[in-house]
Parts: C-alpha cells; structure tokens; sequence
C-alpha cells in the first residue's frame, strides 16, 4: 500500500504545480498560531508529518527552531521543498516513509496539515496514532488540521476521513488530552473553501506506552 500511495503522491508533485494542488496555501498562518502560543523552546525537536511542499519549515527555521525533521512519502515533494530553501535544507532532516509504518525519533512537537484525513481505514489510523504516540514526547505536542465534517469528501482523487472537533480528540484519547481546537477555512488556490478542524494536543504520561 505504502509503495502505491508513494507512487500517487511522487506523481501529483511531478506534475502539479503549487496553485495546481488545493491545499497549497503561501503560509501555514493557522498551524503557526497554534505552534506559537505553545512557545517552544528553539531547541525542542519538531517533526512535520507529511509536509510535502508546504512552507511550514520555512517559517519553523525562521523562527529558530533547530532541530526540525520534514517527513512525507513523497521523496519528489520533499526535494523540491529542499531546492526551495536552499543552504537552510541542510539545517533540516529530511525523511521519505510511511508515517504508520516506522518508528522516529522522539519530538516535542508534532505537525500534520491535511495528512491524518487520507486515512479512511481503522487500521491504519490506528497505526498513525500509536505512531504519534510513541514519538512525542511524554509532556509534548500534537498540532493536527483535518477536514472538517462539512469539509470536502475527496482530496487529490483520494477518499478522506472528515473530523468534528470531539471526534479528533476521540481518536486520541488513550495517550493526549485536548488542549485547543479550531476551524479555519482554507482558501484554494482555485477560490473554492475547504472547512479544516484543528487540535491541539499534549501527550500524557511518562511512559510512552
Ligand atoms: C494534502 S498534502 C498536505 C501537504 C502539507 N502538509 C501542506 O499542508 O501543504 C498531503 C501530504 O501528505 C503526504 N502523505 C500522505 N500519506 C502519507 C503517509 N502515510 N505518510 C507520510 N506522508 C504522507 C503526501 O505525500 C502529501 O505531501
């Protein structure tokens, strides 16, 4: 599964410009309200799940953070976000994989924009959230935009999960407590409004279990 959803992605990047993909927008203004006023330390480790092209590291490293971690499937998404900053990229760990299929090293802060939604199947939900889990650190956070239930049905040909505000918090109920939710609607690149929930979450616990 995890070759083929790759291969989807690598295509739409090759050949789908920023404004060609819905979810592009120029700044990721909403998550960065939320990851401001959590106030990290610079030196905390941030992990971006599924980060694509997005410019969220951009606006992490220029805000001093110094030990940021991209990871998406789309080894063709995350070279061109490296060619766009470039001598900053090596600043940055850059990591092509599964987020539901392999371990990462432990963060303060987690980050998905429009990425927990494409999982439709209980399964690997579950795995995304035992992923999560087990990589933020007792203490530490998860900043999660989905679709809103009123959201779109598809995205990028693909079928979504859509989420209320409760829901998101349900599904990780057994390892973080809500701390914050919010909706923002996203703006095309098209002019179309896609409804996103936000949560902000803390991971519980000393143990990561
Ligand atoms: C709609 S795009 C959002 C990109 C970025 N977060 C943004 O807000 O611009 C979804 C991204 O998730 C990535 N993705 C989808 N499923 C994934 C998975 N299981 N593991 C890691 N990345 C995944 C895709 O390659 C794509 O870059």
């Amino acid at each position: 599964m995890s070759a083929v959803r790759s291969s989807h992605w690598d295509t739409v990047y090759s050949e789908k410009g920023e404004a060609q993909t819905s979810w592009f927008r120029a700044r990721l203004d909403e998550s960065l309200r939320l990851i401001d006023a959590l106030d990290l330390a610079r030196d905390q480790p941030v992990l971006d799940v599924g980060g694509g092209r997005s410019t969220l590291v951009d606006d992490l490293l220029s805000r001093g953070f110094r030990d940021v971690s991209v990871l998406d499937l789309s080894g063709v998404a995350l070279d061109e976000t490296r060619r766009r900053l470039g001598a900053k990229a090596d600043a940055v760990h850059w990591v092509v994989g599964d987020v539901t299929r392999a371990e990462w090293p432990p963060v303060a802060l987690w980050h998905d924009r429009a990425v927990l939604h494409f999982l439709v199947d209980a399964d690997e939900r579950a795995r995304y959230v035992a992923a999560a889990s087990c990589t933020v650190q007792a203490g530490g956070h998860a900043v999660i935009g989905v679709f809103a239930a009123d959201g779109p049905e598809r995205c990028s040909g693909l079928p979504v999960a859509r989420y209320d505000a409760p829901a998101l918090a349900a599904l990780f109920k057994d390892s973080f407590e809500l701390i914050a939710t919010s909706r923002d609607v996203h703006r095309t690149p098209a002019g179309g409004s896609q409804a996103f929930t936000y949560a902000v979450l803390r991971r519980r616990g000393g143990d990561n279990a």
